[in-house]
């Protein structure tokens, strides 16, 4: 009977013991999603003690890239882009098919497949004034300029649209302008 007291103690014992903290679960299943990694600013101190450094590695462009672009969004920066900047990409055919793609899914919307300004919205009367591309003097580097800062009722598609992408769009709209002029 004594030893059966002490087990009753034991067992008590034991149970209180393994439940003191009922907060703090023992194991944690990939504690990174209960506790983050916090972000720290750059040239501050890392999680490993060595100071931050997350500027781009040199020779590569941010994705969306505002900050490697700086003509600005006046009618300066735009006449400036529209005779000096000039698309760093070969006229490939590959560029060109990707350029397509892009502007399919970015531009027809309002543009139209041929860039005639005949685009669904167009039709929808969701936004007028929608040009021909062929009614504008546009040239590759005011082609580029309009996609990084809009114009009037359009947007800026910087952000999504890669530095690559978008000067293969240049090549396709200047394509369907030359198309649309014939
Ligand atoms: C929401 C509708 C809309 C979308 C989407 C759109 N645009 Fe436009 N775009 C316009 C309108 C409206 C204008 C006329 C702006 C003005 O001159 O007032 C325009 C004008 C232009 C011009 C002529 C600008 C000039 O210098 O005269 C170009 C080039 C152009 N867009 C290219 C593009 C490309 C490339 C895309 C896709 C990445 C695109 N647009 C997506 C509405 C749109």
């Amino acid at each position: 009977m004594k030893n059966f007291k002490l087990i009753i103690v034991l067992v008590v014992f034991a149970t209180l013991v393994s439940c003191n903290n009922k907060r703090k679960p023992q194991v944690q299943y990939m504690p990174d999603m209960y506790e983050s990694v916090p972000y720290a600013p750059n040239g501050a101190e890392g999680l490993n003690g060595k100071p931050v450094n997350s500027k781009p590695v040199a020779g590569t462009i941010a994705r969306g890239g505002h900050a490697a672009y700086d003509i600005a969004d006046t009618n300066e920066g735009y006449e400036k882009a529209k005779a000096e900047l000039k698309n760093p990409l070969e006229a490939t055919e590959e560029n060109l098919a990707n350029g397509k793609a892009m502007y399919t899914i970015y531009c027809t919307s309002c543009h139209g497949k041929k860039g005639d300004g005949n685009g669904v919205l167009s039709q929808r009367e969701k936004f007028s004034g929608i040009p021909n591309y062929k009614d504008r003097d546009i040239t590759e580097g005011s082609i580029y300029h309009v996609i990084m800062h809009g114009k009037n009722l359009m947007g800026s598609h910087a952000s999504q649209i890669t530095y690559t992408e978008r000067w293969q769009i240049v090549q396709y709209v200047q394509k369907l302008r030359k198309d649309l002029s014939k």
